[in-house]
């Protein structure tokens, strides 16, 4: 670390570290879940970004550098769908090999079954896979694209005979649309070794039409489970976690609940994204990025990279789930397709 003005980690506004970069790879998905892209807006006409606009590899590699030296200890690849990207794996070897980094990756499990294996030989040590219901007509419906289920779950087999571990599995859980799910995929991956973890359903971006009442809550899903298999509260693994962890008394595994609506997780937040087209987001909900491919491709040193996202993070106050109100699920915010979650 050349530059000793940047006391590490870099701290923002409420003393908040920056400790994890989620990084999109991708702005395109060949799902086209109901509420995240909605074939209405994503439809044929949609203007995806070109080739040249997304940053390159060799442009990750060195923001995920940068980053590391500001203090990030994590980083997940997202999409849209990170493993629509081509050759994705040799951007998963060239992190691989920066020391000090865990190194994840938010997939919708699609092309698994066919890339598990050379993910894992990249250097990948472990993967969250994104399934909504095991109920294929509500699958094929909520992805919109007529995916089997089936596939999917092949993929998450794959991803753990590969060595890919844990297998975590995100289910996003809409009101109305697979409430009934939760049930079936806790009995399914109880005693897996596969972690399955609830979210609730955010008003992420402005096209998902995101109302209240299309939330279960978490308290309502640890409810249900619980009264089927009694569970106990686990410690997080670490600070800031943004899953609530709950373990089977009688030892057949664990689950999470993440309550990002009901019990928002702004306080420990400590993630920085970076958009496929290279813009620094300091909040998931945020209406506006910082550019730092245009100082990439203009020759910036690794040093003036840093102490621009330095001053980026020193100035974050985000707080955007603490103060979620009817207005600012109004904002023009990004999508979750561009920010990847
Ligand atoms: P690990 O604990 O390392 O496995 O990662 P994680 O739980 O942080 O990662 P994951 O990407 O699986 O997060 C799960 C979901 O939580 C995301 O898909 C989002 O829906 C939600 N989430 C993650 N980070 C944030 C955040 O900063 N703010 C909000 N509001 N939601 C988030
Ligand atoms: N609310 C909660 N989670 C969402 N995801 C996508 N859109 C939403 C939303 N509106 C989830 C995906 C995936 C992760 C990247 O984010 O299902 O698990
Ligand atoms: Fe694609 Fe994931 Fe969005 Fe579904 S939630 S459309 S799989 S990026
Ligand atoms: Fe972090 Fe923003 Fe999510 Fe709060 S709403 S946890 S500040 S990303």
């Amino acid at each position: 670390m050349s530059n000793p003005q940047i006391a590490l980690p870099a701290r923002d506004r409420r003393g908040r570290a920056l400790r994890d970069l989620r990084i999109s790879v991708t702005d395109r998905c060949n799902f086209r879940c109901v509420y995240c892209m909605p074939k209405e807006v994503f439809g044929k006409d949609y203007q995806f970004l070109e080739r040249r606009e997304i940053l390159s590899f060799e442009e990750i590699a060195r923001l995920a550098r940068v980053f590391r030296d500001l203090g990030v200890e994590k980083i997940r690849l997202t999409g849209g769908e990170p493993l629509v990207r081509r050759n994705l794996e040799q951007l998963i070897e060239m992190l691989a090999r920066i020391p000090g980094l865990d190194l994840t990756l938010t997939t919708n499990g699609s092309l698994l079954s066919r890339k598990a294996r050379a993910l894992r030989d990249a250097g990948l040590k472990r993967i969250t896979v994104s399934l909504d219901s095991l109920d294929d007509a509500v699958f094929r419906r909520m992805n919109d694209v007529d995916f089997p289920v089936t596939r999917v779950l092949e993929g998450i087999e794959a991803a753990a005979a590969a060595g890919l571990s844990p297998v975590k599995v995100n289910m996003v859980v809409k009101r109305g649309e697979n409430e009934d799910s939760v049930l079936p995929m806790a009995r399914f991956f109880r005693g897996s070794g596969h972690i399955l973890r609830f979210i609730e359903y955010m008003d992420v971006g402005h096209t998902n039409g995101w109302r209240l009442d299309d939330v279960v809550t978490a308290r309502e899903i640890v409810g249900m489970i619980g009264a089927e298999a009694p569970l106990e509260p686990l410690d997080p693994n670490y600070r800031g976690e943004v899953a609530e962890r709950w373990r089977y008394r009688d030892g057949s595994g664990e689950i999470g609940v993440i309550a990002s609506v009901t019990q928002a997780f702004c306080r420990d937040c400590t993630r920085a994204r970076i958009s496929t087209e290279g813009k620094l987001y300091t909040c998931l909900f945020a209406t506006a990025g910082h550019d730092l491919r245009a100082p990439l491709r203009a020759g910036a040193s690794d040093g003036a990279l840093r102490e621009a996202i330095a001053a980026v993070w020193s100035q974050r106050t985000d707080r955007y789930s603490e103060i979620r109100t009817a207005n600012t699920a109004k904002l023009q915010k990004i999508e979750m397709s561009y920010i990847g979650g």
